[in-house]
């Protein structure tokens, strides 16, 4: 039966000794009925609310009823009254928070001595582990890594390098455009770039000669994915800036890289092609490096180099005075300085050296194929 604060008749010591044993007994009975934290919150209101709680009406019923005389005694009786209540509803929470964080602590107890939850292990991309081989090769011979923006500008892209608006040279690299550039002076419109050779004049415009860097990246160019082309790829850029450098150079360095990356018994070869920002220009080809040059497998025909023993591994050429004219202002002037640059494919280098047959197994994401290389 829950508690109700009596109108007293009987002030006197007696009385309220009576009256308070009462109200005692059932605070004990009902805080040791409180079987949870919804339970006791009840159990606080009924004793503690500030309208109609139990100590409230002991104020009115006991303390403001009392006859003069006995003000003094029902006065500290009701405070003792007060202490007593406010303990037992204190204690009451305690018991109850007591009780829940022991069954949390039991639900979420755990048995340290079981195996613990391995973690996969990660493998590096091929492609990635490519272009970091190639880098490598080149941080060697003392250049340094320079990147720059994969969404890139007209200018860089083609203008400083030599296309002009509207040449037809544009067209070897068939570009895709971010949509709503039209306003934008031509060379400020964005674009993917298509390949890394922008970072050239970035950074010959912020480093002066002499020059010797290489630039990893990601390209895209307009073509449609299949076994050996993809929309994205990677390239690895390099250039050499300095007094007096000769075609010389840029043979001698390119042939020990590719002697470094493919084996000492590869020998290269170049054939005369052309780029805007080069002049000369030429491809390289290098001995096949699964056929050994011959150009058959046993007595199949050797598909990577389709049987010719060569295959193409990159395009270079001696840097076009017209490109230093972009630059002239920050040391670059044609008449002193030379060089030469280079760009490299790494996921066709990555599929020739891993005997990978679709580049696009590179970059669907099939976890099977990548942990082959971990
Ligand atoms: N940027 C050229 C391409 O992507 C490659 C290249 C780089 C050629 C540097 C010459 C010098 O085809």
């Amino acid at each position: 039966m829950a508690y109700n604060v009596p109108k007293l008749a009987d002030f006197s010591p007696a009385g309220l000794e009576t009256a308070a044993r009462e109200l005692l007994g059932a605070l004990e009975a009902e805080a040791s009925s409180v079987g949870n934290e919804t339970e006791w919150k009840v159990f606080r209101d009924r004793w503690m609310a500030r309208k109609n709680g139990v100590l409230t009406l002991l104020n009115d019923l006991w303390l403001k009823a009392a006859p003069p005389e006995s003000k003094r005694e029902v006065g500290q009786r009701v405070n003792q009254l007060k202490t007593r209540v406010e303990g037992c509803v204190e204690a009451a929470l305690k018991k109850v928070q007591g009780g829940a964080v022991g069954s949390q602590l039991l639900a979420e107890r755990v048995d340290i001595t079981l195996p613990g939850i391995r973690r996969p292990r990660g493998a590096e991309h091929p492609v990635i582990k490519t272009l970091n081989e190639i880098v490598s090769v080149f941080r060697d011979l003392g250049y340094s890594v320079e990147q720059g923006p994969v969404v890139e500008t007209d200018y860089y892209n083609f203008e400083a390098l030599n296309f002009p608006p509207h040449h037809p040279a544009r067209d070897m690299q068939d570009t895709l455009f971010i949509a709503g550039q039209g306003a934008k002076a031509q060379r400020d419109r964005l674009l993917l770039r298509t390949h890394t050779s922008p970072v050239q004049i970035r950074t010959m415009e912020k480093m002066k000669p002499p020059l010797r860097i290489v630039i990893p990246g990601k390209v895209h160019r307009n073509d449609p994915p299949d076994a050996s082309h993809s929309p994205m790829f990677h390239q690895v850029e390099g250039l050499a800036v300095d007094t007096n450098i000769t075609f010389a150079d840029l043979k001698g360095t390119l042939d020990h890289a590719m002697k470094s990356l493919f084996g000492s018994s590869v020998k290269t070869h170049f054939r005369p092609s052309f780029f805007p920002f080069t002049e000369p220009s030429a491809e390289m080809m290098v001995t096949c490096f699964i056929c050994g040059g011959s150009g058959r497998r046993g007595a199949d025909p050797c598909r990577p180099c389709k049987t010719t023993g060569w295959i193409e591994i990159l395009g270079c050429g001696m840097v076009d005075p017209n490109v230093f004219e972009f630059v002239k202002d920050n040391g670059y002037d044609p008449k002193k300085v030379s060089g030469f640059a280079f760009g490299m494919g790494a996921d066709r280098i990555a599929i020739l050296k891993y005997g990978v047959d679709d580049i696009q197994l590179f970059f669907n994401g099939d976890v099977r194929f990548l942990e082959q290389w971990r």
